[in-house]
């Protein structure tokens, strides 16, 4: 009897391990199946992606698709909502609404809601649930809900080479320079100069640049150290323990 149980214990086991498998492995090719680029643009039609640009599967909400623009070598977490107007299925006019440059990394779960014009520069980097949107609700009228009332846009842009922390909201109106560093968490509105650190709620500036002065404050943490030199690639991957061959790189010598 205990023998059958146990039998009957390990099969079950078993059929778990296989189920767990398969979901994996199922998830996987759906994900690698749905994700969207210029290849493979499922329903979409964007106004532009670019090569190699890759948006990832489930997306958010993605809608006027046609009023939004990616350039070239860009990656779009998963879940994250970029849309043009604030219906599906309407004629915004002859320029994009949202424009998101090259080499642009946009973190998991992240909203890009435009209703005007909202520009991200090349290379801006968000961690995941940032919120950029260029519309606000208007509210002076006391007789309305301020859902009925008619909202007030003003144009975002962020500049190349920023970096966008986690669960920033970038408000309607804000003008970011290049290299701009958002902390986490930070409501950002009106105009950042290049090479600023912003923080907080309101964020106000808590370090800058400029030629003569360097960095003011001075940063506080050591620079990290760059791989040095002589160390080969065989030997970062044993570091690591990861195959992180490039697609189609020979495996190494043994
Ligand atoms: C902003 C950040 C990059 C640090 O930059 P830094 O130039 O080294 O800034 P410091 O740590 O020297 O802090 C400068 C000041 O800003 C404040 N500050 C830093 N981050 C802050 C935040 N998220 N909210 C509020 N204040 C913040 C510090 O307390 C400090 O204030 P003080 O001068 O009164 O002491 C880091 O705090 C941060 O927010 N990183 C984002 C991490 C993230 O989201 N990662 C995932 C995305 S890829």
């Amino acid at each position: 009897m205990s023998i059958v149980r146990a039998l009957l214990g390990s099969v079950r086991e078993r059929s778990r391990r296989a189920a767990g498998r398969a979901v994996h492995r199922g998830w996987r090719w759906v994900q690698e199946a749905g994700a969207v680029s210029n290849r493979n643009p499922g329903p979409y039609r964007f106004g532009e992606l670019g090569d190699g640009t890759k948006l990832a599967f489930p997306l958010g909400t993605v809608f006027n698709e046609q009023w939004i623009t990616i350039g070239p070598f860009s990656i779009i977490g998963e879940r994250v909502t970029i849309s043009a107007g604030f219906l599906p299925g309407l004629d915004l006019g002859p320029e994009p609404i949202v424009r998101i440059g090259g080499g642009c990394v946009i973190g998991r779960g992240s909203h890009i809601v435009g209703h005007q014009q909202i520009v991200l520069g090349d290379d801006v980097w968000t961690g995941p649930n940032v919120y950029i949107t260029d519309q606000a609700h208007e509210y002076r009228d006391t007789e309305l809900p301020i859902g009925k009332q008619w909202p007030r846009n003003e144009p975002v842009s962020i500049g190349a080479g920023s970096w966008i922390g986690t669960g920033a909201v970038i408000l309607p109106g804000a003008r970011l320079g290049r290299n701009v560093v958002v902390a986490a968490n930070s409501v950002v509105s009106g105009e950042v100069p290049d090479f600023a650190v912003v923080a907080g709620a309101p964020a106000r500036q808590v370090r800058g640049w400029d030629p003569e002065d360097g960095w003011q404050p001075p940063i506080r943490h050591e620079a990290p150290r760059p791989v040095p030199d002589g160390v080969t690639a065989e030997q970062l991957r044993a570091l690591v323990g990861w195959d992180l061959r490039l697609p189609g790189e020979p495996a190494p010598e043994a």
